[in-house]
Order: structure tokens, then C-alpha cells, then sequence
């Protein structure tokens, strides 16, 4: 067991997995599209948003706890689903679902994972939930769908972001595959992360493990650039959503949502809940942060009289952050990269550092602000613009 009491933030996690991931896995992780303005932005604009500090409040008997589409979680967090996280580090998603599930907060799999949603399954006991990219391949998707429900997937999310891929330079320059062919500068990058090497050795897991011998006549499932303009369906409709919430029949949460009449259609669609997102700043370059969008897709649902929950992520690297967010209005979060680093750190030890570090700034800077539990913060902690 790795002594982790000195890593004390998610910077310190990002730092390490840097040092022990290969280049272009961490690359993938950490980069956005073109000129990574909104990249920048997702993290830096929360940092525009001010606290009100409150003292002389009984601070005792704190709790984070509450439901995101009326599941109990440990607090307004959830794991987002990440593409190639087995890659992070060996067995990423089964690593980080098992932390996820101490701590008490959802998993999410990607479609684009290294386990598959029955290693998922195989390994955890809590539901979890799988998250789908409409594919040109109907009959693939109806398969996917049929293993989530039989996985017990407790809900399933849909990912509308996505159906072109926004370029990612380092991606092409590093020549981005999975498993990593053996070129000399690969070799000899890999040669200086020993660790990485040692358990992605000790697995099998080193491709797509939910379309491998699932999907028929795929073709370069290495690069993931290729891949996506293959199978990704660039005509995907809100017909689509209305058809894959049939065939579901369960929780839908939609992700990639960043207007306001997209959240209104997602909502007359009847997902449960819409995940305000950029896709961390790694589609459309330009598009304002997640956070600076959330509080008008707030009001335009609650001015439609709609149940459906909205969340965002993007940029989220501390509690502090979800406070934010949860402050705006938001029923819930995502975290992506903050758990990536802790997985390419110190796999499910680091997932779980991760957590514990945004839980108890989430707790202490709750505490701050005059609350003591999370279900009762709103915007007048916040110091808003006039
Ligand atoms: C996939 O979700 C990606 O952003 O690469």
C-alpha cells in the first residue's frame, strides 16, 4: 500500500501520473481540442466564482449525502465515463468502478472502455452506469443495450457530443493506438515507465473490451480517430434518443448538452437527467466552459416545469468545485480527468484518494459557507456579479 497521506490535492495526483504513464495515454487524458481554449476555460472560470464566508454557525453533524436520479450517493459526484481508461493504467475501469463503489459514489463505462461491461460486472456487486454513443450499427447498439440491462446498469447515458471527433493535435502527433505499437519512440518511452509495463503485462485487457468480438466488420480499432468516423453515426437524431429510450426502458440520463433548446428537447424526450458538457473541452473549441452554461440551462428547465435533474462536469479539480456547481443549481457532477490522474498515480488506491481529497474540501468549504448539508446549498453562498 502506497503511503498517500502527502498527497494532499488532485494536482499532486496529476503530477505523478504524468511521471508514470505513457506519453501518449496521459496525453489523450490531458488535452483538449485545437487551441484548448475551452479546456482552459472549464477549469479557470470556476475560479471566477466567489464564496460568501460565514462564522458563528454550528457546523457539527455535517453530511454530503444525497440522490442523483434517486439513487443514494455519498455525495453530489459521480465517475464520468472516459474512453480508454485501461490504458491509464491496466484494468482502469475495473480499478476505479471497485473505489467508486467503497466510497459509495456511481461508476460510469464508456462505450470506449479497455473492460467490458460484464469485467464490470464480473468485479462489482453495486450497479453501475454504461454509457452509449449511437453507432451506425443498429443491431450493435441493441446488443449493447441488451448487456447493460443484463449487467444490471442502473441507468443508461447518452452521449450526443460526440458523433465527429474534435481533433486532438497531441493525439496525431503521438500517434495515438491502443495497444501502443512498438515504434522506437514509443519503445523508448515505454522504457521509462516500468511500472505501467509491469501490470499492463499481467492482463489481457489491452483493446476495446465492448466491441471486440461484439461488433461486426470493425475496422482500425486502434486509432480511435478512424474508429469514430467508421462507426459513429453523424446522423443521429433526436428520433434516435427517442428510440434507444425505448428499447432501454430505464434511468436515461443525456450528456453533451451546452444549449438551451437541446436541454429543453432532452427534456420533452424524458431524460431523467442532462450532463451540462464540453466533453472537457475536447469537442468543439470555443464552446463557452461547462460552468458558465449550467445556470441558464437551469432556469430554462425549471421554467419548463421539468423533473429532469441537470448536471454538469468539465474542469471540476477540487470540492470546491462541485460546491460551485451544486451552488448554481446543479443536482449533480462528474468528475473525468480528477479521477484519471488518481488511476495513472496509483490505480484504485489513487481513485480513491481522489474522492476522499474532493470530499473533504466539498465538506470543509461547505462548512465554511454556513451549511451543513449539502441538500440545503444554494446560490446565496455564492458572491454574484451585479
Ligand atoms: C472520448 O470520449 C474522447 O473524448 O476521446
Amino acid at each position: 500500500m502506497a503511503n498517500l497521506s502527502k498527497i494532499t490535492c488532485i494536482e499532486d495526483l496529476r503530477r505523478i501520473a504524468r511521471i508514470k504513464v505513457p506519453k501518449m495515454f496521459y496525453d489523450y487524458c490531458d488535452s483538449g481540442s485545437w487551441t484548448e481554449s475551452t479546456y482552459r476555460s472549464n477549469e479557470s472560470d470556476f475560479q471566477k466564482i466567489k464564496f460568501r464566508q460565514r462564522v458563528a454557525v454550528n457546523m457539527e453533524g455535517r453530511s454530503l449525502k444525497t440522490k442523483m436520479i434517486g439513487l443514494d450517493t455519498a455525495m453530489p459526484v459521480a465517475i464520468a465515463p472516459t474512453g480508454l481508461t485501461g490504458m491509464q493504467r491496466a484494468d482502469g475501469e475495473i480499478l476505479a468502478a471497485k473505489a467508486a463503489e467503497r466510497f459509495g459514489v456511481p461508476f460510469t463505462l464508456s462505450t470506449m472502455s479497455i473492460c467490458s461491461i460484464e469485467d464490470i460486472a464480473a468485479h462489482t456487486s453495486a450497479p453501475f452506469w454504461f454509457q452509449l454513443y449511437v453507432m451506425r450499427d443498429k443491431d450493435f447498439i441493441e446488443r449493447l443495450i441488451d448487456r447493460a440491462k443484463a449487467a444490471n446498469c442502473s441507468a443508461l447515458m447518452l452521449t450526443l457530443d460526440l458523433q465527429v471527433l474534435g481533433q486532438r493535435h497531441k493525439d496525431i502527433k503521438n500517434g495515438l493506438s491502443t495497444p501502443p505499437k512498438p515504434t522506437l519512440m514509443n519503445l523508448l518511452n515505454l522504457a521509462t515507465k516500468p511500472e505501467w509495463c509491469w501490470h499492463m503485462m499481467q492482463t489481457k485487457r489491452r483493446t476495446f473490451g465492448n466491441i471486440v468480438g461484439h461488433a461486426k466488420g470493425v475496422g482500425d480499432l486502434s486509432s480511435l480517430a478512424s474508429w469514430t468516423a467508421e462507426q459513429f453515426d453523424p446522423a443521429l437524431s433526436w428520433d434516435d434518443v427517442e428510440w434507444i429510450k425505448k428499447r432501454w426502458g430505464g434511468k436515461l440520463i443525456i450528456k453533451g448538452i451546452m444549449d438551451k433548446e437541446d436541454a429543453l428537447r432532452a427534456a420533452d424526450c424524458g431524460a431523467d437527467s442532462i450532463v451540462v458538457s464540453n466533453h472537457g473541452g475536447r469537442q468543439l473549441d470555443g464552446a463557452p466552459s461547462s460552468i458558465s452554461a449550467t445556470p441558464a440551462i437551469i432556469e430554462a428547465i425549471k421554467n419548463h416545469g421539468s423533473p429532469t435533474e441537470v448536471w454538469m462536469d468539465g474542469g471540476i479539480r477540487s470540492g470546491q468545485d462541485v460546491l460551485r456547481a451544486v451552488a448554481l443549481g446543479a443536482k449533480g457532477t462528474l468528475i473525468g480527468r480528477s479521477f484519471l490522474y488518481g488511476l495513472g498515480a496509483y490505480g484504485q488506491e489513487g481513485v480513491t484518494r481522489a474522492l476522499q481529497i474532493i470530499a473533504n474540501e466539498l465538506d470543509i468549504s461547505m462548512a465554511f459557507c454556513g451549511h451543513t448539508n449539502i441538500n440545503t446549498v444554494n446560490k446565496d453562498i455564492l458572491i454574484m456579479d451585479k
